[in-house]
């Protein structure tokens, strides 16, 4: 059932139901931390597997203590920040947090999500709540409350409307790795430059792995049920296009209409360019495109410059899931 009352959201969490929020960034699927009865139903509906760890969410920083057994002075500079919004935070776990939540880890993804409504939720408990975004593991995000009922509606009890999310892809994640440095596991609006100007150390970017665990992101993911290809550019896109000219194709074009008789859905994501305009709606592009005719979606790489980063990720691994 899709509705606004926080009230009864919180009702079904402390009754150990699973209730879908909205955040800033995507729909989340979320379930009281401190319930492992919950915790392990959040891997269950989603499918995900358990070595794919869950961020936590709270709603203050006071609350960060129940969560996490520290928290680095130049990742609280980052936090106090961002926070309210969309950065995740790796920090040493605190006993409260079942090694179910972290996959083992001894380190625990924290956010407090910018969504007065989830805000609001959360305050009303004395737990915090895990939150992996609420679609079945591996397919596209949920930025709408429309996209989790699609996919997880009649598996779930509650999802709490909050309209559609602002930011559109999932947040950043940073930690201190080994070195001492700030390290960036996953691109979202916040981008490297913005850290640095908090901190005046340059970010560094880990690389793809393959290994979660390693941490955090899988290579083939938020993927359409058809099959994704990137091109680089336009003109890159264009070859693509005649070269699957036989296929039904839709196109997820940045900010250029483009035409073709094999084209026979398209979406612009943003007709003046602007890249966070595209990431607002992009997944719901391509839950669209997905369920359309088409045989194959035929994309373009946007901008590689601030949330264009995390949208050419996103666009990227998308292209990677065998089909
Ligand atoms: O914007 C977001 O972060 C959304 C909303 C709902 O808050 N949540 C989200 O959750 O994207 P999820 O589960 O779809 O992605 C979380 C990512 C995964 O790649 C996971 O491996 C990584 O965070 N992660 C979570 N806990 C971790 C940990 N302890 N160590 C390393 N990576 C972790
Ligand atoms: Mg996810």
């Amino acid at each position: 059932m899709i509705g606004t009352d926080i009230d009864l959201a919180a009702r079904l969490l402390k009754a150990g139901q699973l209730v879908a929020i909205p955040t800033e960034t995507v729909y989340g699927l979320a379930g009281n931390a401190f319930d492992t009865t919950a915790v392990l139903r959040i891997f269950e509906v989603k499918n995900r597997p358990h070595f794919n760890p869950l961020i936590v969410h709270t709603w203050s920083m006071e609350k960060i203590t129940t969560i996490a057994a520290d928290f680095p002075s130049v990742l609280q500079d980052i936090a106090s920040k961002y926070w309210p919004g969309p950065l995740t935070v790796l920090l040493p776990k605190a006993e409260t947090i079942d090694d179910l939540i972290t996959a083992g880890s001894n380190y625990v993804a924290v956010r407090i999500p910018d969504n007065s409504m989830s805000l609001e939720l959360l305050s009303k408990l004395d737990f915090p709540l895990c939150a992996p975004s609420a679609n079945p593991f591996g397919y596209i995000s949920p930025t709408t409350a429309l996209h989790v009922e699609a996919q997880l509606g009649d598996r779930i009890g509650y999802i709490l409307d909050g309209g559609p999310c602002r930011v559109g892809v999932e947040s950043t994640i940073i930690r201190l790795n080994e070195n001492d440095e700030i390290e960036i596991l996953r691109n979202g609006a916040i981008g490297s430059q913005d850290i640095e100007k908090i901190t005046g150390r340059a970010p560094v970017m880990n690389t793809i792995s393959q290994d979660p665990l390693a941490p955090g992101m899988l290579k083939n993911h938020y993927a359409p049920s058809i099959k994704l290809l990137l091109a680089q550019n336009n003109a890159e896109l264009l070859d693509l296009i005649e070269k699957f000219k036989d296929s039904r194709i839709a196109v997820l074009s940045f900010d250029t209409v483009l035409t073709h008789d094999a084209i026979v859905d398209q979406i612009v994501l943003s007709e003046t360019g602007d890249c966070d305009i595209a990431a607002r709606h992009l997944f719901s592009a391509m839950h669209k495109l997905d369920a359309g005719n088409a045989d194959i979606i035929l994309a373009v790489r946007v901008p590689d410059k601030g949330i264009g980063r995390a949208i050419n990720d996103r666009l990227m691994r998308a292209s990677l899931k065998e089909v």
